[in-house]
């Protein structure tokens, strides 16, 4: 892949991006992909309102490690005064090496506060927002959109030039409908559109979920870097196998069932560290669902899981799911 001058700003070496997914990029996830090798990671979307008002809940959804670079805070706001003040409150606290303007958000909470996805709808109120962050602020900013509002109303290119105009520096595309969701299929000749129509770095997100797929999006769209979101839930290890399929041609072995829940176990310490023993195995329900479908007795480690009631059960459960995949890894 290309080296582009923003990717050279940031020392990015293979353009491999988590998405940003609430309830889920918090810090010990982030790590994690890190480790596997996701070079650029946001934060869950941050409301701007919560930031002026300096929420407490937003300002540590903000947080992050210097051993996280670069990283990006979302932002998510329909006001372009509030935008930014909240990017340049941001750029000068928080500090992060770019901010990206959340365009896609279709949940329903979000949109109905006119944020989100249905700026798609109001592409000259989107083009304020997006001016008046950039003029804001000296760090890159960047946007995440979805393909338009439905399928009547696709902004691909058209909101290419708006947004070059404005002054972003990267658009990631995740080539479905905000009325779609997540069902059906991303889209992926969409990318190849809006790169066809934009001077811009184009990033491709939607439906990666092996080293392949990336691989296949790539060649299909010649986006200048891939952003894996779902594909990572329970599977960080992914970027590992991404990126060695991209930087070597070869595709290395998945972890064992085994070594999969010893990492389990290290995610499950991080958020454990990082909430607190009240909360952890409460948060940490999901990630346990994600991390042990499909394996050996799964099902029926997750239901004790799901059962929990305590940090300290939660950590039984995971040491004793591992030692039985020891055992049965051994008898097999
Ligand atoms: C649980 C969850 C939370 C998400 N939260 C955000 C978010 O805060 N900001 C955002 O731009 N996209 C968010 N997304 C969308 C993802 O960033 C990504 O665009 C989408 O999942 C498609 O990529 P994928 O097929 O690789 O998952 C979220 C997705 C999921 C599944």
């Amino acid at each position: 892949m290309k080296t582009l001058p923003l990717f050279e700003k940031l020392h990015v070496r293979v353009p491999l991006f988590l998405a940003p997914m609430a309830g889920v990029t918090d810090m010990p996830f982030r790590k994690l992909c890190r480790t596997f090798g996701a070079e650029v990671t946001y934060s869950e979307f941050v409301s701007s309102e919560g930031i002026i008002r300096k929420n407490k809940k937003t300002l540590r959804f903000m947080s992050y490690e210097e051993d996280e670079h670069p990283f990006g805070i979302q932002l998510f706001g329909y006001q372009p005064h509030v935008m930014a003040e909240a990017a340049k409150f941001i750029q000068e606290t928080i500090n992060p090496d770019l901010i990206d303007l959340n365009f896609g958000c279709p949940v329903s909470k979000v949109v109905k506060n006119g944020a989100g996805s249905v700026l798609l709808k109001d592409l000259p109120l989107l083009r304020d927002i997006a001016t008046a962050v950039c003029s804001a602020v000296t760090i890159p900013v960047t946007a995440k959109i979805r393909a338009g509002w439905d399928e009547t109303h696709l902004v691909i290119p058209e909101i290419a030039p708006l947004l070059e105009e404005s002054g972003i520096q990267l658009i990631t595309l995740h080539p479905r409908t905000a009325s779609m969701r997540y069902k059906g299929k991303a889209d992926w000749t969409l990318i190849r559109r809006l790169k066809e129509n934009t001077s811009l770095p184009v990033i491709g997100n939607g439906d990666i979920r092996s080293a392949d797929d990336a691989l296949s999006m790539i060649e299909q769209t010649a986006c200048d870097g891939v952003m894996v979101g779902r594909g990572a839930l329970g599977n960080p290890w992914l970027f590992h196998t991404i990126r060695s399929a991209l930087t070597t041609g070869k595709i290395p072995k998945n972890p064992s069932d085994y070594e999969k829940i010893s990492l389990m176990k290290k995610h499950f310490n991080e958020v454990v560290s990082f909430y607190g023993k009240d909360h952890a195995y409460k948060l940490f329900k999901k990630h346990f669902s994600w991390y042990t479908v499909g394996l050996p007795h799964g099902a029926h480690f997750r239901q004790k899981a799901m059962m929990s009631t305590s940090t300290g059960e939660m950590e039984n459960i995971i040491d004793s799911y591992r030692t039985f995949l020891e055992k049965h890894e051994v008898c097999q």
